[in-house]
Formats: structure tokens, C-alpha cells, sequence
């Protein structure tokens, strides 16, 4: 069955040119992924037929904040999608589980679909700790929340490190994360999914899509990955 892919681009795209030349690349592959682009090319990805989210989004409605993108703008861009919980936002914007809570919300309330992200530290990880991590990040975001979200698993250590969990251990943290929801909830794997390990990855049966950081920076490994995440 054909599993969802993520490009999350991050802030990986600099200029201009290059962004021209991924959207040229990946044209015609373009329904077969969504694409998390910087803020700023959104516009570009979007004019091509990209189907896009965002990596991040204001909690609060449109007013006084500088610095900040609405969801309500984003909305009106024709943005479908949002990231919401990465670590990375955890870790450097001091985002904590309350407020990805209000932002879940915020985005539902705009019709967006929410991708929460969740995952254990290395610590955690080593101390046997990641089901009890993921399970306080998942009520504390999904609190007072029944719609539908999408989880993606991200292990904080297996992000930008090249190290990914065993195929075993995916497949057993999905089929946990899976029991905690009383509707058919869709989960991602992301952190060092490569087009060197996707053939592996591509094995776990119980998985939904990758969500992929670093190898979507490049066209031809993010095709690669695409092809294989089709059987
Ligand atoms: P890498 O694929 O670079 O490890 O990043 C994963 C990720 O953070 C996707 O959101």
C-alpha cells in the first residue's frame, strides 16, 4: 500500500535559484509527496500545484504579533497542512506540550490537518522511558481534542544522526501508539530516513508514511524514497 511522504525542508533553502530548481526536479512528482517549505518560498511551492504545509503556525488569531504567520493566513494561501510539536520547535522555541495543545486546536478550528509530532530524548530512549514520554506528549497535546491528528514518531537521536530504531522497535512504538487512539490513527516514522535506509523502513508493516528531513533536500533521494514508499 502506498505510505505518506513529508518533506520537511526545514530551513535548509536559502536562495531563490535553488528553490527553482527543486520545484523544476520534483514537478512530476509532485502529488505523490507534501512539502514543507520555508515560510517565505511557500508561495512559489504553491503557484507550482504543490501540495503544501507548514512547519509551524501562530497560536493566536490575526492582531498584534509581530513576527508571527496565522494560521488563518496560512488558510488562505491554500495551505491543507501543519507540523506541529517537532522537536526542534520544542527544543529552540521553548514550545511545551500546552502550548502545541492550543495550536492543535487553532489549526483544527481552521481546518488544517495536524500532524503532531512526538518523540523520546537519548536519555529516555537508553532508560527504556519512550513509551511513557510519547504517551504524556499525546494527552498532553491531544487534550479536550477529538478530532482526527496524524502522529509522526520522531526519536529526538535519530534526528540529523544518520541512527534510526530497529525495524522491530518502530513497529512495536506504532503499534503503541496506535492503542491509544480509538479511531484508525494514521503514524509516520521520521529521523534519518535515507534512500539508502527506506527499502529497510519500507518493511515495518504496520507504518503509515516517512517523514523526511535532510535526504528531501536533495531531489533525487527524495525521489528514490517516493518510489519505494509507492509498493
Ligand atoms: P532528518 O531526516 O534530517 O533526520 O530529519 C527528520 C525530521 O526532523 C523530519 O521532521
Amino acid at each position: 500500500m502506498s505510505k505518506l511522504v513529508l518533506a520537511n525542508l526545514k530551513m535548509y533553502q536559502s536562495t531563490k535559484e535553488s528553490v527553482d530548481d527543486y520545484i523544476n526536479k520534483l514537478k512530476e512528482v509532485k502529488d505523490k509527496f507534501i512539502v514543507f517549505p520555508s515560510t517565505i518560498y511557500l508561495e512559489k511551492f504553491i503557484q507550482n500545484n504543490f501540495t503544501c504545509g507548514v512547519q509551524n503556525a501562530s497560536v493566536h488569531n490575526p492582531g498584534p504579533y509581530t513576527s508571527e504567520v496565522s494560521i488563518h493566513s496560512l488558510k488562505n494561501m491554500g495551505i491543507k497542512y501543519v507540523l506541529l510539536g517537532h522537536s526542534e520547535v520544542r527544543q529552540n522555541m521553548a514550545e511545551d506540550d500546552e502550548l502545541i495543545n492550543r495550536k492543535i486546536k487553532q489549526a483544527i478550528n481552521n481546518n488544517l490537518k495536524v500532524i503532531l509530532c512526538i518523540g523520546e530524548s537519548l536519555e529516555a530512549y537508553n532508560q527504556s522511558q519512550t513509551k511513557i514520554i510519547l504517551k504524556s506528549q499525546i494527552e498532553k497535546a491531544l487534550k479536550d481534542i477529538s478530532e482526527e491528528v496524524i502522529i509522526s514518531y520522531e526519536p529526538v537521536w535519530a534526528i540529523g544522526s544518520g541512527k534510526t530504531p530497529t525495524n522491530n522497535e518502530i513497529e512495536d512504538i506504532t503499534k503503541y501508539i496506535k492503542s491509544l487512539f480509538d479511531y484508525d490513527v494514521k503514524v509516520l516514522y521520521g529521523g534519518s530516513v535515507s534512500d539508502e535506509n527506506i527499502n529497510t523502513l519500507n518493511e515495518i508493516p504496520n507504518i503509515d508514511g516517512f517523514l523526511i528531513g535532510k535526504a528531501a533536500i536533495d531531489p533525487s533521494s527524495l525521489m528514490k524514497i517516493i518510489e519505494v514508499a509507492e509498493k
